[in-house]
């Protein structure tokens, strides 16, 4: 007999912790659990295979501790290991266990953001490099012109609560006109990294007025509410205590400083090894 259990939502850091509130806001009466590889973030620059081996052990520790479904509240992660887990991993595994990515959600959004049909991303070196917005989006709007383009600091500047600074500014501005550079025409730019909304204020004061600016945690939780409506035998398999707890392979006090940062009250956190 499957036990139900909490929805696992797992990010390289603290970036997911974006996705987790507004997916709570959303579904408050669902329970979560979130993980965060804070001792080996950034992803961002790490290979195919190191973020496919590094994403599998999460997923398989979130599976350990009882979800039945998660979240890769993580771009490099959605685009380096999701397809991989749910190929290789899933298949010989327990068959109702699922896990979800976050690039879908977002791109399914664009169709009615852009006007001029030029979209722009931000991400990291590892999202933008292996294409799967352009490939994604191509898919679903054949019309619609990309450009990419990595900021490989940004992911340091929020994990070292940095985002703030006035050094900050530097590198969110270089790469916001590095893209708009590629494309002048570009009306709506993704921040397709879970970091990148911990930045949005120095991100809005470097983009031209009239550029809309994504960020994903909107369309992923209404994403995620209709994959539990369209999946009933899923949805009864997740518990609704509306709890949230945290794991991190970083020391728990130092998640519990920055998370509550991020999230705006205390959080219960343990550490944990992930192998
Ligand atoms: N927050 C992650 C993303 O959405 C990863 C950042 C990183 O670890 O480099 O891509």
């Amino acid at each position: 007999m499957i036990q139900p259990g909490p929805i696992g939502i797992f990010d390289s850091g603290y970036g997911g912790l974006t996705i987790l509130s507004q997916i709570r806001n959303l579904l408050p009466e669902y329970d979560f659990l979130y993980l965060g590889d804070n001792a080996r973030t950034p992803y961002g620059t790490r290979s195919f295979q190191v973020v496919y081996e590094f994403t599998s052990q999460a997923v398989n520790t979130l599976f350990e501790m009882g979800c039945q479904l998660v979240i890769l509240a993580c771009n490099t992660a959605s685009a380096k290991a999701l397809r991989n887990i749910q190929q290789l991993d899933l298949p010989k595994m327990d068959s109702q266990k699922r896990v979800l990515g976050i690039i879908r959600p977002t791109v399914e959004a664009l169709d009615e953001l852009t006007q001029s049909r030029h979209v722009g991303i931000l991400a990291t070196a590892g999202t933008i490099k292996s294409q799967s917005y352009p490939l994604e989006i191509k898919k679903l709007f054949p019309d619609i012109t990309v450009c990419g383009e990595a900021c490989p600091m940004w992911v340091p500047l929020v994990e070292n609560n940095e985002g703030q600074s006035e050094g900050a500014d530097y590198f969110v501005k270089k790469h916001i006109d590095n893209l708009l550079q590629k494309d002048s025409d570009i009306d709506t730019i993704i921040l397709g990294c879970t970091h990148y909304p911990l930045l949005l204020d120095k991100i809005r004061k470097y983009t031209p007025e009239g550029i809309k600016i994504v960020t994903q945690g909107e369309y992923v939780s209404q994403s995620l509410k209709e994959y539990l409506r369209r999946h009933p035998q899923m949805d009864e398999l997740c518990t609704k205590e509306g709890t949230c707890r945290f794991l991190t392979t970083e020391s728990a006090e130092i998640f519990r400083q920055n998370a509550s940062v991020f999230l705006k009250e205390a959080v219960h956190v343990r550490s944990i090894a992930l192998k």
